[in-house]
């Protein structure tokens, strides 16, 4: 890696501002449903607290649109992290102005605070210049460990690196750019990409970005509808991504002339509704009946994914084979998940990006045997297109002594 990271420091009697990804899922009585990205900051958390420094942690949760929104606070997220790291969590009310800044001066060392959303403040998103300024008064060092919001040029990711003097990676950017940046740069082949989800239209960058890098591409989800529609098959009620059927077909015409491989689903669970007890049907890909839709991928597409899995030595999967959250439609992308976790036993390394696959893998129950899983779903993907993630550039470059 070629920024300096938590690593070169060391944090004793020292305040570091720590952005951390804690936009975590939350039922409607505000019980985190998913606490990965929490669980996932712990190795940074504890590094500091352990070398004597004074942890004040910030994070977005949600997109409140710079109001404060009861239902999406933090405070849930502190009481969560004091239970992880069995010992009190300090909460701040707001993450700038008075309370927080006397809160942060009266951290003694070995203590951590969490300030409140930072999406409250409007500033955040437009990466506001002064409220930068404020973040950063309130410590004098900075550590990002937050990936998932890597790809997002915002005050507490990028704005404000420019008042510190060293701003350094946390261990999960540190592990999440291992991981992503061997797959791009030097991946065993062959090397397959699976991706999925409901529409194309996040997907097109990646797509066109790794037919010059993969062996293999796959592609399921709803997502898959558009390229049916585009190559004049009949979809049924299936999803369509109208807007952006010419650009499904300029991607089918340059899958011809690329080296990758590129594979539709030949077969789909269709159903007229999407409801636990709806009837389904398995069809060919030319058989969507008129008043049905493609909810999942048939076992024929499972079968010769798996088998290209199977084959493969780097897989990247970002995005479901179907609408996995009801079970009738989840045997695709669980059988999918499934189907990574043996390959990954076989040798081969398996990256999984995005919330829904993260899910899956875990409604699976192989989370354990996936190589990695990231944290982060638009920053992975962005990742994978190449583009520069802007939290990760503004960090300090390793060549710089510390
Ligand atoms: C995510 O969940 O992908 C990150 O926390 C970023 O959130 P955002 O898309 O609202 O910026």
């Amino acid at each position: 890696m070629n920024k300096l990271t938590i690593k070169d420091i060391n944090c004793a009697g020292k305040k570091v501002l720590v952005r951390v990804d804690y936009n975590v899922p939350l039922d409607e009585r505000q019980r985190i449903t998913d606490d990965t990205r929490i669980v996932a900051s712990l190795p940074t958390v504890r590094k500091i607290l352990e070398d004597g420094g004074r942890a004040i942690l910030c994070s977005h949760l949600g997109r409140p649109k710079g109001k404060v929104v009861p239902e999406m606070s933090l405070r849930p997220v502190a009481e969560h992290l004091a239970d992880l790291l069995d010992r009190p969590v300090k909460f701040a009310a707001d993450c700038v102005g008075d309370e927080p800044t006397q809160k942060a001066a009266d951290l003694k060392d070995g203590q951590c605070l969490l300030l409140e959303n930072l999406r409250f403040h409007k500033e955040e998103t437009d990466n506001d210049t002064e409220f930068a300024k404020q973040l950063a008064s309130l410590a004098e060092l900075y550590v990002n460990d937050a990936f998932g919001t890597a790809h997002r040029a915002h005050a507490s990711t990028e704005g404000v690196t420019k008042y510190f003097d060293k701003a350094v990676a946390g261990f999960l950017i540190e592990k999440e750019l291992k991981y992503l940046g061997q797959a791009l740069a030097d991946p065993k082949r062959p090397f397959t990409a699976v991706l999925g989800g409901a529409k194309i239209s996040g997907k097109i960058d990646v797509i066109n970005s790794l037919f010059d890098k993969v062996e293999n591409l796959l592609i399921g989800g709803g997502m898959a509808f558009t390229f049916f529609k585009a190559m004049g098959k009949e979809i049924g009620q299936s999803l369509l991504d109208e807007e952006k059927l010419e650009l499904a077909g300029e991607i089918l015409e340059k899958a011809k002339g690329k080296k990758a491989n590129f594979h539709l689903p030949v077969d789909c669970v269709v159903a007229a509704e999407i409801k636990e007890q709806a009837e389904v049907r398995i069809v060919g890909i030319d058989e969507i009946p008129n008043d049905m839709k493609g909810l999942d991928i048939g076992p024929r597409t499972l079968l010769k994914y798996s088998e290209i899995l199977h084959q493969s030595k780097t897989i990247v999967w970002n995005g479901p084979m179907g609408v996995f959250e009801v079970d009738k439609f989840s045997l695709g992308t669980v059988g999918l998940a499934g189907q990574l976790a043996k390959a990954t036993d076989n040798g081969a390394v398996s990256i999984i990006g995005g919330g829904d696959s993260a899910a899956a893998a875990i409604k699976a129950g192989v989370r354990d045997r996936i190589s990695h899983i990231s944290t982060g779903g638009g920053a992975s993907l962005e990742f994978l297109e190449g583009k520069t993630l802007p939290g990760i550039a503004a960090l300090t470059d390793a060549s710089v002594k510390v």
